[in-house]
């Protein structure tokens, strides 16, 4: 079987990114960006994100998750401490976050370490969870083999079973993870694979240098 895309092509058009427009700091143009993108009709789940981590296994991974909150320290999400990422991000901590915003032909691209967040704060947050994704975090031992829908299914219930007219406490290898960035980089696409791309680098004082890079 071949399937061949090598006529798919588009032209970025929408919009462009000069340095006359770039904030000292990049959360600013994080923001700027991201409440855009979330007020935009082309744009789903704006918060969603890949991360990507080194694996046990030597091999890199990405996978989806969403960004809960972010601040001038960084970028906060959060999962199973005992998930493949969990444990990858335990052996090292260095990560890539990257959104991809088709619609508004716009990708940004955040290296830097992620640290588990205070208990409290991770306690904080579940508490704002429904009480079903509550439960859900009790019942899944993220990134483990099961035997079946069924088995998931049960464990669903026997949680709610246990936690019933009870309050559901976070399990404690449930939290957040905060992403401190070392760089970020913006892309926006333009006509003729010109794009834009300006690359912030973390400097030893924490200000921040600006870089054009080609595309
Ligand atoms: C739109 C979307 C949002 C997701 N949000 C999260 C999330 O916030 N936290 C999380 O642990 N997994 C989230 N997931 C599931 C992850 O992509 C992934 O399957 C899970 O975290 C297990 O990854 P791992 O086995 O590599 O650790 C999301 C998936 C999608 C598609």
């Amino acid at each position: 079987m071949q399937h061949d895309l090598s006529n798919y092509r588009k032209t970025y058009k929408k919009q462009e990114l000069l340095e006359e427009n770039c904030p000292e700091n990049p959360i600013e143009l994080f923001r700027d960006w991201f409440l855009n993108a979330d007020e935009s009709e082309c744009v789903d789940e704006a918060n969603a994100m890949t991360i990507s981590t080194f694996g046990l296994d030597g091999f890199p991974k990405n996978r989806v998750v969403l960004l809960k909150k972010y601040t001038w320290e960084g970028f906060i999400f959060y999962t199973n401490y005992n998930s493949e990422k969990g444990k990858a991000i335990q052996q090292n901590n260095n990560v890539c976050l990257s959104f991809f915003w088709a619609g508004l032909e716009q990708q940004i691209i955040i290296k830097g370490k992620a640290e588990k967040l205070p208990e409290n704060l991770s306690d904080g947050y579940f508490e704002s969870r429904p009480d079903g994704s509550k439960l859900g975090a009790w019942a899944s031992n993220q990134s483990e083999v099961v035997k079946s829908r069924e088995f998931l299914d049960n464990q669903l219930l026997k949680f709610e079973e246990k936690f019933k007219n009870k309050e559901i406490i976070r399990p404690k290898y449930w939290g957040g993870y905060i992403v401190k960035p070392i760089s970020i980089e913006f892309w926006q696409g333009r006509p003729n694979r010109m794009h834009d791309r300006i690359k912030y680098t973390l400097n030893e004082d924490f200000s921040w240098k600006i870089d054009r890079l080609a595309p």
